[in-house]
């Protein structure tokens, strides 16, 4: 189908990774969200290959954006012993583009900048969805305005207010038990000291696993920055706890330096630097959706609205990416927009719970006490098969997270009921 017109519901990730796919494939698409002002936290994103290839194909520039190229994903114990070393120097050649670190905000405005530029997508801000006519379809905004597309796809992030009606019974969003510090520093002083300037010069995205939370780390902005990610267990958190409507708030460092007291140096630097920021809370969904399409047929899910997970394969905004690939996909092949939205639905619904699912996997093995489990663990990383609890450890799974084309449709019409 061509000359379609696409309304989207929200300006994250995945809505802007939306209307580009689409509009650059000669859709006209209206993107709808609520937010005056983008104002993405401070922190960083990690952006697989075959992701950062799909937003490429669409007119994202991203050679303008600083950035860093990851060495690969470095394991280590509270102690700072290596446990396991997956080098993704090769990624390029193995699975056509780069595994890049960039600023959230540099991402969103490469983004927005290109969406802006699109004679095909109008970007309205500051405008709330009230209300959807699934069967016109169509949707209201709190400013009364309507309007009617031929198909509308909802990326409104993990509250979607829409994700129970479309999924035709209430799905359960439950807390993780865990809280994620996000955290931005300048780089100097890593690089002023000898302990922990090769943080900054060699990128590895650096995993440092202890008893009951771990801390990830990694350079920002060709070297300028570094970002640190702490997430821990509710009950190991010495700060005030996450209320329960916000889901996020205000922390000090103090909290976090006396909680890392005891783990290795580097972890100790990373917890002093830190300032003031805010930790959110991770919830996740507690049971897999029934639907991502209305009965109208007309009406989608995308992105963390149908499939949000846990930070720790770094792949929500990449699986929101893919899902903009397949939709792009889908709508070319059929000419019929439900055939359409259920080899959608089919395609990606699989994929995305999937990875969803691991992150929960190694949510249980990033956070291991010492004793005999971690010793298995830690035994088991050194295995290049399934057995090896980091995903990414086992170079099949690897491939399959990595080298997937989203734009390939691996579903027939005829497998959907
Ligand atoms: C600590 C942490 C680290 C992460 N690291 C990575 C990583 O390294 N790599 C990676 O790929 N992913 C990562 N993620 C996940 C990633 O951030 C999310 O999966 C992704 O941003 C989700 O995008 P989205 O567009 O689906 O939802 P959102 O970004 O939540 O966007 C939803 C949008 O919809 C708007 N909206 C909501 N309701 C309405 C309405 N009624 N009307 C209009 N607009 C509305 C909202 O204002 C918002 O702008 C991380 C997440 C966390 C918490
Ligand atoms: C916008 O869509 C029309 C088709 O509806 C197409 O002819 C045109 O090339 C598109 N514009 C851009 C900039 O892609
Ligand atoms: C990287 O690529 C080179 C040549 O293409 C190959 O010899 C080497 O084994 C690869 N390394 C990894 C870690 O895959
Ligand atoms: C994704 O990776 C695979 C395997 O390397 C490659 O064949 C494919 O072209 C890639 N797709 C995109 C969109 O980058
Ligand atoms: C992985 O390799 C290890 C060591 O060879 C072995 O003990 C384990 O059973 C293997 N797991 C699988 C699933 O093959």
């Amino acid at each position: 189908m061509k000359n379609l017109h696409v309304v989207v519901v929200g300006a994250g990730i995945g809505g802007l990774q939306t209307a580009l796919a689409l509009a650059t494939d000669n859709h006209h698409v209206t993107v709808v969200e609520a937010v005056k002002e983008f104002m993405e936290v401070g922190a960083g994103i990690r952006v697989p290959p075959n992701s950062s290839r799909l937003s490429i194909s669409w007119g994202v520039d991203l050679s303008k954006v600083k950035k860093v190229e990851s060495a690969g994903n470095r394991f280590l114990d509270w102690k700072n012993n290596v446990l396991l070393d997956i080098p993704l120097k090769n990624v390029t050649e193995e699975y056509g583009a780069p595994y890049y670190f960039i600023h959230r905000a540099d991402l969103i405005n490469a983004l927005l900048d290109a969406a802006k530029k699109h004679s095909n997508i109008t970007l309205k801000t500051d405008c709330r969805v009230v209300d959807y006519d699934f069967y016109a379809p169509s949707i209201r905004t709190e400013q009364g305005e309507t309007i009617k597309g031929d198909l509308v796809i909802c990326a409104d992030g993990i509250k979607s207010a829409i994700r129970d009606t479309i999924n035709r019974t209430p799905a359960k969003l439950v807390d993780t038990g865990d809280v994620a510090y996000r955290i931005l520093v300048p780089a100097a002083p890593l690089l002023e000291d000898p302990s922990t300037r090769s943080l900054v010069t060699e990128p590895w995205a650096m995993h440092w696993l202890g008893p009951e939370g771990h801390a990830v780390g990694y350079p920002l902005r060709g070297g300028e920055m570094y970002n640190i990610i702490m997430d821990i267990t509710h009950d190991t958190d010495l700060g005030d706890p996450v209320g329960e409507a916000e889901w996020k708030s205000a922390a000090d460092n103090d909290e976090l330096v006396r909680r890392f007291k005891d783990w290795c140096e580097p972890v100790r630097k990373l917890a002093a630097l830190t300032g003031q920021y805010l930790k959110w809370k991770l919830a996740d969904l507690e049971t897999e959706l029934d639907h991502w399409i209305h009965e109208s047929g007309k009406v989608a899910l995308l992105g963390d609205a149908c499939h949000p997970m846990m930070p720790y394969l770094a792949q929500g905004a990449a699986q929101a990416t893919e899902d903009a690939g397949t939709l792009r996909a889908v709508l070319k092949e059929y000419d019929n927009i439900p055939k359409a939205l259920s080899v959608y639905e089919k395609q990606r619904k699989g994929r995305g719970e999937y990875i969803a699912k691991n992150t929960r996997v190694m949510q249980e093995w990033l956070h291991l006490p010492d004793g005999p489990a971690r010793d298995e663990r830690d035994r088991m990383m050194k295995h290049d098969n399934r057995s090896n609890p980091m995903f990414w450890g086992d170079k099949r799974r690897k491939d399959w997270l990595f080298g997937y084309d989203a734009e390939k449709l691996l579903i027939s019409i005829n497998q959907c009921h």
